[in-house]
């Protein structure tokens, strides 16, 4: 079986682009690969805010992952500080790459360009990427498109070690989602934390509608068609819906009649009846920490044995290990 990898920075709270454009994916990889995934809170180090935030985003992606399906049994699930394995070597990883190459990084040399004065972390990024992809021998690593370059670097790491000490890393083979549809946010931009413009799926029922009723609309009035190809209520409620589902979404925005604020408030009746059941799960996992700390333990005892063997292999080639 395939085994698929990928790790995702906590970064807050979920939201609908989140969902319908990674984690319902991630999540249904468990049932077809042998899914490996981790939240990458080494990685969100380099843009540290707190240690509050630091724990709190953490342990709300896990919850939120429990909560949507991830199966502690059928997928190995970790926090990626868990497995400390992966700083080790990334050490080892950094003799296999220059300078040169990591300054061509984007997310560094963007920082640069902005006029920023990286610190030495967002520099190692991409090699501590490396260390998590090629410790636990991946098959293909789902990222979204600003990651690209740093498979690149990874692929390139792994070649040039091979060819130096023997073949002991997988070559792992990206699959980039070049048109992870779009999901846009309640202005109409890309739905995003740092455009303000989400619909947070666990947020209060009252935040929740907040948001909802605040998505942008033409002018339309009630006795006009509305064009559902320009509306940011019909992408988002479509996202929901099966193909005969939505012919009859259409059929109503194009037919005189529809009032914005009513399709609003049926929309966020829809999103709260479709996620009530995972809320419901959630609120019951953030009250039973023992439960959600055994099932993580399942992942890092399953992501550490993998990482162990890696790693006397490459103590072993490089001279480190002296039995
Ligand atoms: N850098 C990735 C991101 O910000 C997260 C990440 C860390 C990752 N390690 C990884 C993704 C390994 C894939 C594989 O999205």
């Amino acid at each position: 079986m395939k085994r698929i990898l990928t790790g995702l920075q906590p970064s807050g709270k979920l939201h609908l682009g989140n969902y319908f454009a990674v984690m319902k994916k991630m999540i249904s990889y468990q049932d077809h690969f042998d899914l490996f995934l981790f939240i990458a809170n080494l990685h969100s180090l380099t843009t540290f805010q707190s240690k509050e935030l630091q724990l709190d985003y953490t342990y709300d992606a896990v919850a939120d992952f429990y909560a949507l399906g991830l199966d502690a049994d059928k997928s190995t699930f970790w926090i990626q500080s868990d497995v400390p394995g992966v700083t080790e070597l990334t050490w080892y990883l950094s003799n296999s790459i220059t300078v040169n190459q990591l300054s061509l990084a984007h997310s560094y040399k963007d920082k640069v360009s902005r006029g920023f004065n990286p610190s030495g972390g967002l520099f190692f990024y991409p090699i501590l990427m490396a260390a998590d992809i090629l410790a636990f021998d991946s098959d293909v690593v789902p990222v979204g498109k600003d990651q690209k370059q740093h498979l690149e670097i990874t692929r390139d790491i792994a070649q040039k070690f091979n060819s130096e000490f023997g073949n002991i890393f997988k070559i792992p083979e990206p699959e980039i989602d070049e048109e992870t549809a779009i999901i846009p946010g309640v202005d109409g931009q890309k739905m995003s934390k740092s455009y303000r413009n989400t619909i947070n799926i666990f947020d209060s029922e009252k935040d929740l509608k907040k948001s909802v009723m605040s998505i942008v609309s033409d002018s339309a009035g009630i006795d006009e068609a509305k064009d559902p190809d320009k509306s940011v209520i019909h992408s988002i409620y479509s996202l929901f819906l099966n193909e005969s589902e939505k012919k009859i979404l259409r059929e109503r925005f194009l037919t005189p009649g529809l009032r914005y604020g009513d399709i609003k408030k049926e929309l966020f009746e829809l999103i709260l009846e479709h996620f009530s059941p995972y809320r419901k799960k959630r609120d019951e996992l953030l009250k039973n920490k023992d439960y959600i700390e055994s099932q993580l333990k399942k992942g890092k005892e399953k992501a550490e044995t993998v990482i162990q063997q890696k790693l006397s292999q490459v103590r072993k080639v490089l001279g480190i290990s002296r039995i």
